[in-house]
């Protein structure tokens, strides 16, 4: 079964204001999007519900929401976080995690990444989940070990079937937010090596029907080589998802 092209946009903590937001959304609900591509915008937390409830006041049921990032728990103490329980009942369907982002800036570890990934998976979400090697660990020759470490904190978590709801976002930390696309051909070799330890460590048919997505200043120029390599599913796009190129993103494959 081929994979179906999947298009993030991370707002990350963007845009300033709710007027912003809207304006976002509604040209986004308004566009004209390939029917075969899973679309899904990633608000902040505070947008994540009047997201969703603009998209169905446009009569867009097509574009998803995720969340980009939950705890573990269902409820409790845990002043600032948001539980997948709450975003499961919210019917938001995704949630981003392990971003580089909150790997470095608040210092989640990736067992910590794993037991997020375990606990919203078991609610019903569907996870995005972020990997990545930094300039210097690339420089050092250490990519495949790093992301090899990503990914096996979730193996032992998930069974077989539960990574249908998993989408790997393959993110280079040195190519997010600064202009420094990866090549298709950098991207592409980690992608296959993502799919052969996939293979390895889960199954052959996880590993062929699970999709990687790449994400890194991904642009509308960049998008098209990106998107004809083989084991590249789609892309987790930050800046440009605040642009009007973002539709361009998602319409590549046309
Ligand atoms: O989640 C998205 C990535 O961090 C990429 O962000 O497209 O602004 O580089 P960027």
């Amino acid at each position: 079964m081929a994979r179906k092209f999947f298009v993030g946009g991370n707002f990350k903590m963007n845009p300033a204001t709710r007027a912003e937001k809207v304006k976002l959304v509604e040209t986004l609900a308004a566009a004209d999007l390939d029917p075969n591509v899973d679309v899904v915008i990633a608000p902040p937390a505070l947008y994540v519900i009047p997201t969703a409830e603009l998209l169905k006041a446009k009569g867009n049921s097509f574009v998803k929401v995720a969340a980009q990032n939950c705890y573990i728990k269902s409820s409790g103490a845990f002043t600032g976080e948001t539980s997948p329980a709450q975003l499961a009942d919210a019917e938001i369907p995704y949630v981003i995690l392990g971003h580089s982002e909150r790997r470095t800036l608040f210092h989640e570890t990736s067992a910590f990444v794993a037991q997020k990934t375990k606990a919203a998976i078991d609610t019903g979400l569907s996870v995005i989940l972020c990997i990545g090697e930094t300039l210097a660990e690339r420089e050092a020759g250490t990519t495949l070990a790093v992301v090899e470490e990503q990914l096996n904190a979730v193996v032992p978590l998930l069974s077989a079937e539960e990574w249908s709801k998993i989408v790997i976002a393959y993110e280079p930390v040195w190519a997010i937010g600064t202009g420094k696309v990866a090549t298709a051909a950098q991207a592409q070799e980690v992608h296959a090596a993502i799919r052969n330890f996939l293979s390895k460590a889960v199954s052959p048919s996880v590993a062929e029907n699970t999709r990687i997505i790449y994400g890194g200043s991904v642009s509308e120029k960049a998008a098209p080589e990106l998107a004809s390599q083989p084991d590249i599913d789609g892309f987790l796009v930050g800046g440009a998802s605040l642009k009007p190129e973002f539709i361009a993103i998602v319409n590549v494959l046309r």
